[in-house]
């Protein structure tokens, strides 16, 4: 285990095994559909590689990468766009693919920006969720891990561009954010 890691939350095996049901319950979804699947960087990164390799749909992927503060390219109010979609979206089925629900509102302000370009459907898979720190009305369609509410790293989640490449989910000991 990584020395800054308190203890590990979802071991490899607990995240391979939960990957594989949510990406069999998408292609029943998705059955005789080509969704786009947008994987929302950086965080994302590693859960969208092993939910579409487990996925037997045809499907098309994209990426976008967002924040709601910083220097980006487009704002749309709430939403820093620094990166946008490479498809156009009209009438096309889409698949948000998210590491981590907090507050709600980074995919709040998405899933209500990508709705004004009228696709056929939105829906949202998160690989974790933490439902005690919502503050915006915001349910994703898919979750593969509610956890309390703790700061994790790993798989994809960093803290200050560290840790993305920890094959688990670890919680970060409070002395390295609190020093
Ligand atoms: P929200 O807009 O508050 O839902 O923010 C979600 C984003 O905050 C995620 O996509 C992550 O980038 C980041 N985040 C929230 N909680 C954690 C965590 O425990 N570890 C790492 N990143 C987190
Ligand atoms: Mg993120």
């Amino acid at each position: 285990m990584h020395p800054d890691c308190e203890r590990i939350l979802l071991t490899e095996e607990q995240i391979t095994r939960r990957v594989k049901e949510v990406a069999a319950q998408l292609d029943k979804l998705y059955e005789n559909r080509k969704p786009v699947v947008v994987c929302i960087l950086k965080g994302s990164v590693v859960f969208f590689v092993d939910l579409i390799r487990n996925m037997q749909t045809p499907c098309e992927l994209d990426f976008m990468a967002v924040s709601s503060y910083g220097a980006g390219t487009t704002s749309t109010g709430e939403l820093i766009i620094k990166k946008d979609l490479a498809a156009d979206i009209r009438g096309r089925d889409v698949l948000i693919v998210e590491d981590i629900i907090d507050s709600g509102n980074t995919l709040y302000h998405l899933k209500k920006m990508l709705n004004k370009r009228e696709p056929a459907s939105v829906n949202i898979v998160t690989l974790l969720d933490k439902p005690a720190r919502r503050q915006m009305p915001l349910e994703p369609e898919y979750t593969c891990f509610e956890i309390e509410d703790e700061f994790v790293i790993g798989y994809g989640l960093d803290y200050a561009e560290n840790y993305r490449n920890l094959p688990y989910v670890g919680i970060l000991k409070r002395s390295v954010y609190e020093k």
